[in-house]
C-alpha cells in the first residue's frame, strides 16, 4: 500500500457507536412501537449480538445513538430487578444467567438523534462522546458471525494507516442500488484496499463495481467536520456515504485516506424480513440446544412443502 503508516498511532479506538435510531419501515407493523434492532433473532435480540461484537472486539465503550423508541433497548442493559427475583426464588439459574448477560456488556451511554435525518446525521449525534480519537461505527440491525472475524481487522487496518476503514461485501451487479457502492484499487492483501470513490444505492449501470459497503466502520475523527459540511444527499438523509467520499479525496495528514477490507464471512442483514427469516431459521438450526429438535422438524416441514406452481 502506498500511504504512510499512522501518524495516529498513539490513540486507540476504545468507542463504538451503535446507531439504532431508524425508523425500521421496512419491518412496519412490528416497528411501530420496538426498534428493528430489538426483533429477537432465535432468542436474543439483534442488537445484543452487535454489542457482543463490539465487546469481543475489545470495545466496551458503547455509545447507542436512538430514536423516539429507545426504551425497550434501555432495559435490555439494564438490570431487570423483578425478573432476576422471581428467577432466584425459583432457582432457575440457568436462565437468570441469561437475564443477566446484557446487563454485564461494556459501559454503555445513550444520545437521542431527534429527527432521523440518516445515518450520517446519527453518526455526528456522536461527536461529543467520541471526541478526538479514531473510532468504531456499526449498524444495530447488521449480524456478522462470531466465527467469521471482520471488526478486529478491520481495527488493525485503522492503527495500521491511520484513516478510515470500511467493510465491502461483493454482490450482485442487480443488488448494488441497495447499498453505498465503492471503487477501489489494490492494497497490500487481497482482502485490503484502498477506496477510491464511493457512491449511495447507484443505479446498476452507473455503479463503479459491485463493492457494497456493509454496517462496520472503523473512522478518522476527522469524519465529524467532514458531516458538519455534508448536505443531505440521496433520500434527502445526511449519508455517511457522502461524507466518506470526501475523506477519501482528503490528505492523510488531514485524517483522510479510506481503505477497505472485503469481507468474505457470513452476514446477516436483519432489517430485511427475507434475511431476518434466514438467519433465524439458520442460526436456529446450529444452535447446540435448540438445534436438533428444530432440524428434524424443518426437514419434515419442507418436505411436505407443495411444488411452487401449485400453491
Ligand atoms: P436503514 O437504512 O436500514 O434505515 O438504516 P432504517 O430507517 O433503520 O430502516 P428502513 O429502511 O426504514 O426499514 C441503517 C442504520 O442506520 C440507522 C438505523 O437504525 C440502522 O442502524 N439510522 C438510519 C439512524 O440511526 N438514523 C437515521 O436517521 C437513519
Amino acid at each position: 500500500m502506498s500511504a504512510a503508516m499512522n501518524s495516529d498511532a498513539e490513540k486507540p479506538v476504545r468507542k463504538v457507536v451503535i446507531t439504532v435510531a431508524g425508523l425500521g419501515t421496512r419491518f412496519l407493523p412490528a416497528t411501530k412501537a420496538t426498534p428493528k434492532e430489538m426483533l429477537p433473532v432465535v432468542d436474543k435480540p439483534a442488537i445484543q449480538y452487535v454489542v457482543e461484537e463490539a465487546v469481543s472486539a475489545g470495545l466496551e465503550d458503547v455509545l447507542f445513538v436512538t430514536g423516539r423508541n429507545k426504551q425497550s433497548l434501555e432495559n435490555h442493559f439494564d438490570r431487570a430487578w423483578e425478573l432476576e427475583a422471581a428467577l432466584e426464588q425459583k432457582g432457575d439459574q440457568q436462565r437468570l444467567d441469561r437475564v443477566r448477560q446484557s446487563q454485564v456488556l461494556g459501559d454503555i451511554h445513550y444520545v437521542r438523534q431527534g429527527d432521523p435525518r440518516g445515518l450520517g446525521h446519527a453518526v455526528l449525534c456522536g461527536a461529543r462522546h467520541v471526541g478526538d480519537e479514531p473510532f468504531a461505527v456499526m449498524l444495530g440491525d447488521d449480524l456478522i458471525d462470531p466465527r467469521d472475524a471482520l471488526l478486529a481487522p478491520m481495527l488493525e487496518v485503522q492503527q495500521r494507516y491511520g484513516g478510515s476503514v470500511v467493510a465491502l461485501i461483493e454482490v450482485d451487479p442487480s443488488q448494488v442500488s441497495l447499498y453505498g457502492c465503492a471503487a477501489v484499487r489494490p492494497g497490500d492483501t487481497d482482502d485490503v484496499v484502498e477506496v477510491t470513490d464511493l457512491v449511495e444505492k447507484p443505479d446498476p449501470a452507473d455503479a463503479p463495481s459491485n463493492l457494497a459497503i456493509i454496517g462496520r466502520y472503523v473512522l478518522h475523527p476527522a469524519v465529524f467536520d467532514v458531516l458538519r459540511e455534508t448536505p443531505p444527499g440521496r433520500g434527502g438523509e445526511i449519508q455517511i456515504t457522502d461524507a466518506l467520499k470526501t475523506l477519501a479525496g482528503m490528505p492523510a495528514e488531514a485524517g483522510g485516506g479510506v481503505r477497505a477490507i472485503v469481507f468474505r464471512g457470513r452476514r446477516y442483514d436483519t432489517g430485511d424480513r427475507q434475511d431476518y427469516l434466514r438467519t433465524t431459521v439458520q442460526l436456529a438450526c446450529e444452535r447446540s440446544d435448540l438445534g436438533p429438535d428444530f432440524r428434524a422438524w424443518l426437514r419434515e416441514f419442507v418436505a411436505a412443502l407443495p411444488p411452487e406452481d401449485t400453491r
